[in-house]
């Protein structure tokens, strides 16, 4: 990944104070994302705190947006200064590949910590940002699932070998594959908010009966409860009939997870994820930058509500 270079206008939006106080702490024609981050300690200015949060993006359905949404929104989470890791979990490598690096390259991945037992901290790489950091995925991991069979507490693995690491990071946030497997529950086990991406259209609309069905099992089986769920409609048009019926039949019967936020259609946010660039370097001004933001704040907005309001539920009870 390129080190990001920033205005600083995007700087100064970045930190959330005026130009003149950027200027006065630091007067530059560019800032880096190293000098953002010195910024930040110097200035004292820290996100608001969301806990250590564990976030997964997961729909079983292929091609949703799975990756291209969470890449970028742990890249985005880390300009705002939250410190995160991102966790590659699909074999197929392309989280890594949307922060720009080539899973191959590298040869420790979540194989090594779950079925080797490698400590996951060994696995954990560094990107320019010095907030930002992830576990790469490749191929090797396409046999994880066979390999957990045997294991006894196979779904537990990923619990415990993130318990080395999490006080570390504000966020960790994890790309799973389309698919149906012991990994995906392994990351369901560990996740208190789960993220699901959905197309608009009708097949995305079925497809979530058997997610909601398996996360109730989850529930009932292995007694694991979700702090949250948030479906994100992705790849919207408006001009689709089609897509403003499925949104309207999502709004119907998935009223209380559904964001309100809708992620535009946009080749751009395509094209950079393609060319291993998250958008907020290449294309910042783009639909996709702006509903991927507008997103994240929807739901930081839904985090900080739930903890004030579990807050006066402690205070009442
Ligand atoms: N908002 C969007 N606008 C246009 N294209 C998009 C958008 N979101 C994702 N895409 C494109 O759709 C394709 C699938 O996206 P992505 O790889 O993120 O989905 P996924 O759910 O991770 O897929 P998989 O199930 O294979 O892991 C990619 O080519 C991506 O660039
Ligand atoms: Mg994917």
């Amino acid at each position: 990944m390129d080190l990001p270079i920033y205005t600083p206008k995007t700087t100064a939006e970045l930190l959330g104070i005026p130009s003149k106080a950027l200027r006065s702490a630091l007067d530059q024609h560019s800032y880096s994302a190293q000098d953002l981050w010195a910024l930040r300690k110097a200035l004292r200015i820290h996100p608001r705190p969301i806990g250590h949060r564990k976030q997964l993006f997961l729909n079983f359905k292929g091609g949703t947006g799975k990756t291209s949404l969470s890449t970028s929104y742990a890249y985005r989470l880390a300009e705002l200064g939250y410190s995160v890791l991102l966790v590659d979990l699909d074999s197929q490598g392309h989280a890594t590949k949307c922060l720009g690096y080539e899973g191959e390259d590298f040869e420790k991945t979540l194989l090594h910590v779950l079925v080797r037992k490698a400590p996951l901290s060994e696995a954990i790489q560094h990107t320019p940002l010095p907030n930002l950091d992830f576990v790469p995925s490749n191929l090797g991991m396409s046999t994880v699932d066979l390999a957990l069979m045997p294991m006894a507490g196979r779904e537990f693995k990923l619990r415990k070998a993130v318990e080395e690491i999490e006080d570390r990071y504000d966020v960790m946030v994890f790309d799973a594959p389309p698919s149906f497997g012991l990994l995906n529950l392994n990351a369901l086990m560990v996740a208190e908010d789960l993220f699901v991406p959905v197309l608009p259209d009708f097949l995305s609309f079925h497809g979530l009966k058997l997610l909601f069905e398996t996360v109730q099992s989850l529930e009932e089986d292995l007694n694991h409860v979700l702090d949250h769920v948030f479906i994100v409609v992705n790849a919207f048009n408006q001009t689709f009939k089609l897509a403003k019926e499925a949104l309207a039949a999502l709004r119907e019967h998935y009223p209380e997870y559904l964001l309100t936020t809708l992620v535009r259609q946009c080749t751009k946010f395509a094209q950079a994820s393609s060319e291993g660039v998250p958008v907020f370097i290449s294309e910042r001004d783009s639909k996709g930058a702006h509903d991927v933001d507008a997103f994240l704040r929807e739901v930081l907005h839904r985090l900080d509500q739930s903890r004030v309001q579990a807050a006066t539920d402690a205070r009442a009870g």
